[in-house]
């Protein structure tokens, strides 16, 4: 099966409009490992050229699990792109830290090539990074970085102000903002990125399915209960948020969720949707509307509820 692709900003990269991520729940070590190779496994069989991870999840586990699976699976590796997250890492005490120091920045880089079993990285994105952290400096060792060959592309994933410093900076090829129906805050940020040349991945595009809580599956399945933990961590937001948008998020032939992702999709500068799932189904419901244009009377109903909370 194939899906739609895309450029990725002004690189000469494309990648289909839906990424997965290998993160969350997904790369946690109660996850069984069987469960996590059929999510990615569905994944390429849809058509998904793009696999987002991070040196932190699952301390690590993600990036292990990413890179074995693609080989048992037989996968094109060169036709994907691998992309993973540096500058989050554990310190002695456990804790996990930001450390975007230029020599910690390079071990990063040789510990996630060993645990993905890649030769190159295609795409390096620092992981929450505060504006302070992009010096100079660091940038001179990412484009180094680049040139040795074991790294392709270089970004940019986290929150204002930072991510909006990014735009149009070099060396970053690639801005990952959190984006979705509920979170529409960075559509602004995705157009300017993307006509400074930059691709544009949108992070969590499905809320952690705040709109359309699963609570029956939330409180029955280990996976669900972790996104629940998260959820109320992340504090109420979020929900009280996505509620006002539920009515919006219903159309004939269409899950709330598929609405979420072609929503997301159609947002000017937008390259690809970065989704979370532990479960190879969700996989092919989201693929079936990678192609498929937002109900005209939903985009009408979201921008109506988006301008009623701008003004409140
Ligand atoms: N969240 C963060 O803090 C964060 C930070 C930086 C980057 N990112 C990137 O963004 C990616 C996505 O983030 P995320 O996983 O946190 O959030 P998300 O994709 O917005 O939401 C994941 C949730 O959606 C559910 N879901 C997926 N497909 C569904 C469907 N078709 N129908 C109903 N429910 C569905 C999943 O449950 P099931 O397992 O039941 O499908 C899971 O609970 C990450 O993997 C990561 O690469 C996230």
């Amino acid at each position: 099966m194939s899906l739609p692709r895309r450029r990725l900003g002004a690189s000469n990269r494309e990648v289909s409009v839906l990424g997965l991520g290998c993160a969350s729940y997904w790369a946690h070590p109660r996850f069984p490992e069987s469960r996590a190779r059929a999510v990615l496994a569905s994944a390429l069989e849809a058509g998904i050229t793009l696999y987002d991870t991070g040196a932190s999840y699952g301390d690590g586990l993600g990036e292990r699990r990413l890179g074995s699976f693609l080989r048992q699976l037989d996968a094109e590796i060169d036709s994907l792109l691998i992309a993973t997250k540096a500058g989050t890492v554990r310190a002695g005490n456990c804790k996990l830290i930001k450390d975007f120091s230029p020599r910690s920045i390079v071990a990063q880089v040789d510990n996630s090539l060993e645990r993905l079993r890649l030769e190159r990285i295609g795409l390096l994105q620092l992981h929450g990074p505060e504006v302070d952290d992009l010096t100079d400096e660091l940038c001179r060792v990412l484009e180094k970085l680049r040139d040795s060959g074991k790294v392709e592309l270089l970004g940019v994933n986290g929150f204002a102000p930072s991510i909006e410093h990014a735009i149009g900076h070099a060396p970053f090829d690639v801005l990952m903002p959190f984006l979705s129906v509920v979170e529409p805050g960075n559509v602004g940020l995705a157009q300017r990125a993307s006509a400074a040349g930059q691709g544009v991945l949108a992070a969590g595009p499905l809320a952690r399915m705040s709109f359309h809580p699963p609570l029956k599956n939330w409180l029955t399945r280990p996976a669900g209960l972790w996104y629940l933990a998260r959820a109320l961590y992340n504090g109420p937001d979020t929900f009280l948020r996505a509620r006002r948008l539920k009515p919006a998020l219903q159309a004939p032939g269409w899950t709330p969720a598929q609405l979420a992702i072609a929503w997301a999709l159609e947002q000017p500068g937008v390259t690809a949707a970065v989704f979370g799932t532990t479960r190879p189904e969700h996989v092919r419901e989201l693929s079936q509307v990678a192609s498929r244009p937002l109900p005209d009377a939903v985009r009408q109903r979201i921008a109506q509820l988006h301008a009623g909370q701008r003004r409140n």
